[in-house]
């Protein structure tokens, strides 16, 4: 199997190139108009033939290169047929695998950042659009976003997965590459374990911080209950 992790800078996007040795067919997850002809160069430098063009979602951030690149050499288009797109070849759906030679690709439904958003599961690799970023999640305030939706996707189709999936975002805006479900789902649970420590207010904290931002000063407002602090300090005698 071939593949490659391609770059379009101007909004970040990670296209995905998988090709089939045995057929030469190729497919591109989420294509960026802008960077079409480099995509399609590296194709041909391959020595593939470009099948199919498949969408996570209808992008809000970049144009895809599906219907230019089926202008220009004739692959197809696959997008989710959840968004009933008039321009597209094949509907996705959830429980119907997706195959292009000897790749296979099976869809998963994740809800949240848009209504008809999926992920795609290809072996130990899953390509999670903008559903699951590295360290993060795509936004859920337009396009039928819903983040009680995508916290569901997240933690009930991709944290689900084998821990040792690869993760492979549709951005990353830190030049990071890859992630895996392990990694993410670990600093998920830290975040969770982080957010319910359920911990009280630190009672010198409003004191404390711009005391010490001038290198220990006691301020002058320290309630009763705290002013044995600073009790030393004002009873050592000066110079
Ligand atoms: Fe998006």
């Amino acid at each position: 199997m071939i593949f490659r992790q391609l770059f379009e800078p101007l909004s970040s996007t990670y296209t995905y190139l998988l090709g089939c040795e045995e057929t030469g067919q190729a497919i591109l997850i989420d294509p960026v108009i802008s960077a079409m002809n480099r995509d399609l160069a590296e194709v041909k430098r391959l020595g593939l033939t470009l099948a199919y063009t498949v969408d996570t979602h209808i992008h809000a951030d970049h144009i895809t290169a599906a219907r230019g690149l089926k202008q220009k050499v004739g692959s197809k288009i696959a997008a989710p047929a959840h968004d009933r797109l008039p321009c597209a070849d094949v509907g996705i759906e959830e429980g119907k695998p997706f195959q292009v030679g000897g790749i296979v690709l099976t869809p998963l439904h994740t809800p949240g950042h848009t209504d008809g958003h999926f992920c795609y599961l290809h072996n130990d690799q899953v390509f999670t659009g903008d559903a699951l970023l590295i360290e993060g999640c795509g936004r859920t305030d337009f396009q039928n976003g819903d983040a009680d939706a995508l916290y569901k996707s997240v933690h009930e189709k991709l944290f689900t997965l084998p821990d040792e999936t690869l993760v492979y975002p549709g951005h990353d805006y830190q030049h990071r590459h890859v992630s895996s479900i392990a990694q993410e789902k670990t600093l998920e649970e830290f975040r969770h374990i982080m957010a319910n420590l359920n911990l009280p207010y630190p009672k010198f904290i409003d004191h404390a911080v711009p005391g010490n931002r001038l290198c220990g000063v006691c301020p002058p407002d320290l309630p009763d209950n705290l002013a044995n602090y600073c009790r030393q300090m004002i009873e050592t005698p000066q110079g």
